[in-house]
């Protein structure tokens, strides 16, 4: 997981700070956008992702183990009440303007939570959703999604906007939901690092460090 994830921030890391340094931020053309980042969405292979998730579903008791914790009525609590709170809807207003669904993306897992039969699961077994995630990472074409970003001068043109200090103070008062830290902590407590990605976003993106934002 570490590797392709640092890989995957080298070369984010090296598309951004590669871009034209441009004067004036030019204007969004939002169906430009949406198409473009459609483009790079439809390159990620869902049906592949799901049979992997079954599979983890079938063999994985640190996968049955997470999925079922996230099925009882404390985890759901803690999604409403993230999806209910002011700044959340902010940031994801904001991430809308930018062509991307977050409820959507919720939508799906949440279906495929609700739905997944975890069977009997020991109580005592360690969450952990690390195994399902290194097999994820191994389907997914990073290197063709940033050749088709680098030939893409919207989303280029995207990337200039996300990069203002507006957008970032945005994104940092939904990570400071009480409710979103709680959130990421379970995820790391199940061995998804969402620090780890966090970090190498903000350091892409410009916004320094994630963890004293
Ligand atoms: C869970 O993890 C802890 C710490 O790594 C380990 O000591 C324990 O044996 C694990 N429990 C099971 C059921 O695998
Ligand atoms: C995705 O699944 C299809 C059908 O099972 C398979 O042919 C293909 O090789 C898989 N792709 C990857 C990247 O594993």
């Amino acid at each position: 997981m570490k590797v392709s994830l640092t890989l995957f921030a080298t070369l984010l890391v090296y598309v951004v700070f590669g871009l034209e340094p441009e004067t004036t931020v030019v204007p969004l053309d939002k169906d430009q956008v949406k198409e473009e980042l459609n483009e790079i969405i439809s390159l990620i292979p869902r049906d592949n992702i799901t049979e992997i998730a079954n599979s983890h579903l079938a063999h994985d008791e640190g996968f049955r183990a997470a999925i079922y914790y996230m099925q009882q009525p404390e985890w759901r609590a803690m999604v409403d009440s993230i999806r209910a709170n002011p700044k959340w809807i902010a940031f994801k207003e904001m991430v809308s303007k930018f062509g991307l669904d977050i409820d959507q993306l919720i939508k799906c897992t949440k279906t495929f939570i609700e739905n997944a039969n975890v069977g009997d699961v020991d109580p005592k077994a360690n969450r952990s959703l690390a195994a399902f995630v290194k097999d994820v990472e191994g389907v997914i074409p990073i290197g063709q999604m940033l050749v088709t970003f680098g030939k893409n001068k919207n989303l280029q043109n995207m990337l200039q906007h996300i990069q203002t200090d507006e957008s970032k103070a945005v994104v940092v008062d939904a990570l400071n939901i009480p409710e979103v830290k709680k959130y990421v902590q379970e995820l790391s407590d199940m061995e998804l690092n969402v620090k780890e990605v966090l970090t190498f976003v903000f350091a892409a993106l410009g916004w320094g460090n994630f963890e004293s934002a």
